[in-house]
């Protein structure tokens, strides 16, 4: 299988997504033009350590980069204040200098904390993303949205830092773990809700295969949702209006997972499934889509195997208000009013800072009176 190559174009700092079948093996050669002096921090996780960075490793040596880095626990709970902080140590340790290039070899959560910190060692050091989830190669590793959570809610610190370059190997895909490919899922289905339903059309009738890891199909699930990307960064980079957009089901999904303690509950991709459902239920309620579309998603979701209704909360029930409140503190909050994205149908997303507050309330409750009920 052939590699592609999709431009985000910024100017000056646009570059190239490349995705492709063994591209770790050619990750030296591809980035080594790219970057200011031959050498590389890379940072990971303990899953990749086990499993690939040998390999990445080999490529670099290949290419006669010299390499340092560090390995980091795997898990929402690392993209903290506290491993921000031994992040930068762990640079500055290995004396990083404004000419080294950080390398992000992971899922969203590496992706995220290290394009952070690259974006604030030493004002600012060039950064590589590899992302190797399902979740990061088609969302997180483009665009340039680096951050951390807090105690406050998910991606409240950050910046907007562009990489040089975003490496995605789909033949890294094979070796998730069921769970967290089917989750990234959630991510691939948000493109055609937003603006192609022709994709959300070939999605249901190729998306069991993209969750079993076949190559091909992966690989068109990367590459559709990764152009579409692109061109929603390129338009509008800092989200002054149509990025938004790519928000959709997240500020459910966000509020979803601060409750639920960020971790083995809901992964980010499942909240996100819960959130695009809650979304549609939202915009049903609101007499804006109708609920074929609303029922038609809920089965596709179904089919693949991704949670569309809330899961008991262990130790606790959810609260709407507690819910509510995690809405207060959304980035999208503009003089005290969330802005959500809704939906006038499959493919027509929009974004609506008018939510009745006793409709929005209304489908909270169901939600949580229907918990249980609906999970896959
Ligand atoms: N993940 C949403 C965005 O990059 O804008």
């Amino acid at each position: 299988m052939s590699t592609a190559a999709i431009t985000v174009a910024l100017g000056e700092r646009s570059y190239d997504i490349h995705v492709g079948s063994g591209l770790l093996a050619e990750a030296g050669r591809i980035i080594r033009p790219l970057l200011p002096s031959p050498r590389v921090f890379v940072v990971t996780d303990e899953h990749l350590e086990a499993l690939h960075l040998e390999a990445l490793k080999d490529s670099l040596d290949r290419a006669g980069l010299e390499n340092h880095g560090v390995v980091l626990p795997a898990g929402e709970q690392t993209k903290s204040f506290l491993h921000l902080e031994s992040l930068l140590d762990a640079m500055l340790e290995a004396r990083c200098e404004r000419g080294t290039t950080i390398v992000a070899f992971g899922g969203g959560v590496i992706g995220d904390l290290t394009g952070f910190a690259a974006s604030i060692l030493l004002r600012g050091v060039p950064f590589v993303q590899i992302p190797t989830t399902l979740l990061s190669q088609v969302d997180s590793s483009v665009g340039g949205k680096t951050g951390i959570n807090t105690r406050q809610g998910k991606n409240l610190l950050g910046s907007f830092y562009q990489p040089r370059a975003v490496l995605a190997d789909i033949a890294l895909l094979a070796s998730l773990p069921p769970r967290e490919l089917k989750a990234g899922y959630g991510e691939v289905v948000k493109y055609g809700l937003i603006d192609d339903p022709a994709f959300f059309a070939w999605l249901e009738d190729h998306g069991a295969a993209v969750v079993a890891a076949d190559g091909a199909a992966g690989r068109q699930a990367v590459l559709t949702s990764c152009r579409a990307k692109a061109r929603i960064v390129a338009a509008d980079e800092r989200e002054a209006g149509q990025r938004a957009l790519l928000n959709l089901g997240h500020t459910f999904a966000h509020a979803l997972e601060a409750e639920g303690g960020y971790g083995e509950l809901l992964l980010h991709g499942e909240a996100v499934s819960i959130g695009l459902v809650l979304a549609f239920d939202l915009s049903v309620a609101m007499g804006l889509c109708r609920e074929a579309d609303r029922d038609r998603l809920v089965g596709h979701l179904r089919a693949v195997g991704l949670p569309v209704g809330l899961p008991p909360l262990p130790g606790g029930d959810w609260s709407t208000e507690r819910l509510l409140a995690h809405f207060d503190k959304d980035k999208k909050v503009k003089d005290g009013r969330v802005a959500f994205v809704l939906a006038r149908g499959i493919g027509q997303a929009f974004l609506c800072s008018d939510v009745p507050p006793d409709v929005l309330r209304a489908v909270l409750d169901k939600a949580i009176r229907r918990c249980g009920e609906a999970v896959s």
